[in-house]
């Protein structure tokens, strides 16, 4: 019995994203298996049992009527889940130490330059000064982290490890050695007063939209090292109120802002974000999904399907992540 095809829909426009980059992934680590590049190659829709997608354009997985299982090509599933057609078959994320590993680095790498001020250093070179500030000690900032699911705790984990006094923030309440643990809204208001450096890793979802807004920065810490609140988005944009981070940078609500994410992608060349001196950004890299682990990562778990086995890190379409 030949294999059930695999129906690649990517888009996304960035060089991580090239198609004909999946496409070569997929062949090498599906050996057998028909892999058609949609819309560029041609295959019998019928013969489709798996599709493989990072934003595809909606409705258009409805093409294919022996859908058994779609393979969101990232951990945000919030552009795929939007899509009102989408066939009610299993969606299956990215969750993959690959991943992991990389946002972890984004996310340590942006707290150790806020908290060893990394900025003035950069400015004192260019100047050609030399003058040394007092420096505490990492246990003297308080880093909070909103989600504590895969990506959320591995970064809480090492920040904890390098010595930071951590805190993480979820839905459910979680026990995570060394990390001091907040759940829900009742818990909120709690978490953010001892936090001095906001780290945003949640999904988007129609609860958490908007969650970094206004009055959640007013709820920051205001005694700690830095002189003021910081916050790091590597969620999604449209966790962000935008106008409301410029404006408690303006007000000095906000110390800085890290934001890897943005509610309209790519950032428009107009954007106040670009130029703010206060605010650090980089293009929605902060994890890139990495074809040879993921096409890798969808291989693994369409074999485990073969086999009977039950698939991981099946999304809950109710609760939206
Ligand atoms: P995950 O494992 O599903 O974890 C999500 C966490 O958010 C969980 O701890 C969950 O709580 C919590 N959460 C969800 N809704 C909540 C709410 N209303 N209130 C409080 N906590 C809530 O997701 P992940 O793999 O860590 O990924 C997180 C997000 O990172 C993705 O959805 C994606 O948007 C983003 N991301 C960005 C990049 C990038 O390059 N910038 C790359 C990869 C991922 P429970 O544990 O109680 O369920
Ligand atoms: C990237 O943004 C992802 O969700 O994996």
């Amino acid at each position: 019995m030949s294999k059930g095809a695999l129906a690649l829909l990517i888009s996304g426009g960035t060089e991580n994203w090239a198609p004909l980059r999946w496409r070569v992934r997929f062949l090498r680590v599906c050996p057998g298996r028909p892999v058609a590049l949609i819309p560029v190659d041609a295959v019998d829709a019928a013969s489709v049992r798996y599709a493989a997608v990072w934003k595809p354009k909606p409705g258009a997985l409805s093409d294919f009527p022996n859908l058994e299982v779609i393979f969101n090509l990232g951990a945000g599933v919030d552009a795929v889940i939007s899509d009102l057609t989408l066939p009610p078959v299993p969606l299956v994320r990215v969750a993959v130490g690959d991943l992991t590993g990389r946002m972890t680095e984004y996310v340590v790498m942006h707290v150790l330059m806020h908290h060893r001020r990394q900025g003035y250093y950069a400015e004192s070179q260019r100047a050609k000064v030399w003058a040394p500030k007092l420096q505490w000690a990492a246990s003297d900032l308080r880093v909070g982290i909103m989600g504590l699911g895969v990506l959320g705790r591995d970064c809480a984990e090492v920040l904890a490890r390098i010595g930071f006094d951590v805190a993480g923030w979820s839905g459910t309440w979680k026990s995570i050695p060394g990390i001091k643990c907040f759940a829900g809204e009742g818990q909120l208001g709690d978490f953010l007063a001892r936090t001095d450096v906001l780290v945003c890793l949640l999904p988007l979802t129609a609860q958490t939209r908007g969650i970094l807004s206004r009055r959640t920065f007013a709820k920051l810490a205001r005694d700690g090292k830095l002189g003021g609140p910081v916050i790091i988005n590597a969620g999604r944009g449209g966790l962000q109120v935008e106008d409301d981070i410029l404006s408690a940078l303006d007000d000095g609500t906000l110390l800085a802002a890290t934001l890897d994410v943005f509610a309209t992608e790519p950032l428009p060349p107009d954007s106040p974000f670009w130029s703010h001196p206060r605010v650090t950004l980089s293009p929605h890299n902060a994890a890139d999904t990495d074809p040879d682990a993921i096409s890798l990562y969808v291989a693994e778990q369409i074999a485990r399907h073969e086999r009977g086995e039950p698939l991981q890190n099946v999304v809950d379409r109710a609760a939206g992540y």
